[in-house]
């Protein structure tokens, strides 16, 4: 047996394995396994293609404009969130501390890279350069006082799992961020943070006192929201016939308003006829082709737009989206466990950024931007209009975003991986008003 959307050769394995299962547990199979992989269909800079260049090196395909434009990296030596990558967390590990003389000076430069840690994102020191600083660890500006030995500091850096099998903080050493004669600056530098700390002069440098950002306006007003207006220009293609002879009209009798009132409110929902778990986004790529026979790619402004159009009709209801029917439930038990996955070269969790707790995340900066709470809801309102990058971003590419500066390769926009994490996210929604498009930095 053959799901639709299975690829040929890279899930060859997968596909028998599946077929294999399913010979002897039919249906049961259906629920508790992984669907099959899916052939994307996303924009081509959305399906985080590698790609092998002239000179042997591997990179992936990223979208043109910032902020993926400005990753010059290819991670595909660390682990994903795909369900057919089995690579393991990278071991526990220590290194002796090299025979390096540690410089002070390099260390604290070293420590304010932001092309490598920054350290900053997550502790404070002292410095009117500091900024911003996060708090998500401990605030180090007296860490010196304590006097502990160079070999423990070195090694904690190396790999904080040594002494916290948990921490948030990233295996610097073991996955090479940092070179070991690179963490000896660092420790010298550490070493001289000695207190008294000279009294704050900005409350907003220290963000155990700075203040907690506002929110940015009404975001169903169009003169505060560009998106409103976008999504309204869906309208045209909502009326126009395809190579089909359809329009989206011509099934969907009352305009968007009645025919997909409260449509919005069910998704990502797992679709019988494509056997997976999907977002309107995913919905309307393999929809509108079948039915009107136009291209709907996902990432594209077609889809992006529509999907708002479609969501729009749903604001002001709680969502409700099912986690307990089999292929529900067990697509969500795959989002969690995706949650809780640490990936990519600084091994995170989404859990270490989004939930609460000592040395996690949540409701913290994470250098000058304060990090949401998962349970707070972080889903309802996406689509949503960035003002810093002029653009709509759905929450797939959010969810690419989010793990590019941790040294993840993205999966496709459309992945199946990303449309259960985004089950396991909404289920904190479910009950909570949709208010489409949202408004963010
Ligand atoms: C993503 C957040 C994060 C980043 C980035 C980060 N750390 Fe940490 N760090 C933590 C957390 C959380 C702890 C708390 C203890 C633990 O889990 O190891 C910690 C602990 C520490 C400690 C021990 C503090 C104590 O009170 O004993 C030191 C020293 C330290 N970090 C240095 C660094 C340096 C140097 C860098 C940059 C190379 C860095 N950290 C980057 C999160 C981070
Ligand atoms: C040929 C008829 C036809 C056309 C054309 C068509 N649809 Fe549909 N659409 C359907 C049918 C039938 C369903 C219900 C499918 C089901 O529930 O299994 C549906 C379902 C949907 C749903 C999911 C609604 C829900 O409650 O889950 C959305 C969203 C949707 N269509 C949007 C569109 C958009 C946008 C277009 C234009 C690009 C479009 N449709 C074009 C027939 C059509
Ligand atoms: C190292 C920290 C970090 C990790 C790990 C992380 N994020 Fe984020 N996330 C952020 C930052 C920073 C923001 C932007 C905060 C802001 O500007 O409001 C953000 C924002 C978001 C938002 C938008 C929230 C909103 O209300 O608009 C979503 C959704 C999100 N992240 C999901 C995820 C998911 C899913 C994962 C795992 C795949 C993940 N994040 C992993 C740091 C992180």
């Amino acid at each position: 047996m053959l799901r639709p959307g299975t690829v040929f050769g890279g899930g060859i394995v997968f596909a028998a394995l599946l077929s294999a299962a399913c010979a002897q547990t039919d249906k049961a199979s259906t629920a508790g396994l992984p669907p099959a992989p899916w052939i994307s269909r996303a924009i081509p800079e959305g399906k985080g293609e590698v790609k092998t260049q002239p000179d042997g090196k591997k990179m992936q395909v990223r979208y043109k404009r910032a902020p993926f434009a400005g990753v010059p990296q290819d991670w595909s030596d660390y682990r994903t969130y795909a369900y057919d990558d089995t690579r393991p967390a990278p071991p526990v590990s220590k290194a002796p501390m090299t025979q390096v003389k540690g410089d002070p000076a390099r260390g604290r430069r070293l420590f304010l890279s932001r092309a490598q840690g920054p350290c900053t994102g997550c502790h404070l020191i002292p410095g009117a350069d500091v900024w911003p600083a996060g708090n998500i660890g401990p605030d180090l500006s007296t860490y010196g006082d304590r006097n502990l030995p160079d070999e423990f500091i070195f090694t904690q850096l190396y790999d904080s799992r040594n002494f916290f099998p948990h921490t948030t903080m990233p295996p610097w050493g073991t996955t090479g961020v940092f070179k070991p004669e690179e963490l000896v600056h660092i420790v010298a530098f550490l070493k001289t943070l000695k207190g008294p700390v000279p009294p704050e002069k900005d409350p907003d440098r220290n963000p155990d006192t700075r203040a907690k950002p506002v929110g940015f306006g009404d975001n169903l007003d169009p003169t505060n929201n560009p998106a409103v207006l976008l999504a309204e220009g869906a309208m045209a293609v909502w009326s126009k016939k395809g190579p089909a002879g359809k329009a989206c009209a011509d099934c969907h009798a009352g305009g968007p308003e009645k025919s997909m009132k409260e449509a919005a409110t069910r998704y990502p929902k797992y679709v019988k006829a494509y056997q997976r778990v999907m977002s309107i986004e995913d919905f309307l790529t393999v929809h509108a082709p079948e039915t009107t026979g136009l291209q709907m790619l996902s990432q594209s402004a077609d889809n992006l737009n529509m999907t708002m159009l479609v969501k729009m009709q749903s604001n002001g209801m709680p969502l409700k989206v099912d986690v307990t029917s089999p292929e529900a439930k067990g697509a969500y038990e795959r989002g969690r466990a995706s949650f809780f996955k640490r990936v990519g070269q600084r091994n995170h969790a989404c859990a270490d950024c989004h939930t609460k707790g000592a040395g996690r995340g949540s409701d913290k900066f994470l250098g000058g931007r304060l990090l949401a709470d998962v349970e707070v809801g972080l889903t309802k309102h996406f689509p949503l209009w960035r003002t810093s990058q002029g653009q709509v971003w759905d929450m797939r590419k959010r969810m690419q975003w989010c793990m590019t500066p941790l040294g993840m390769n993205m999966l496709p926009a459309d992945a199946v991986e990303y449309a259960e994490l985004e089950l396991y996210l909404t289920a904190f929604d479910n009950g909570k008003e949709m208010s489409v498009p949202g408004i963010r930095h």
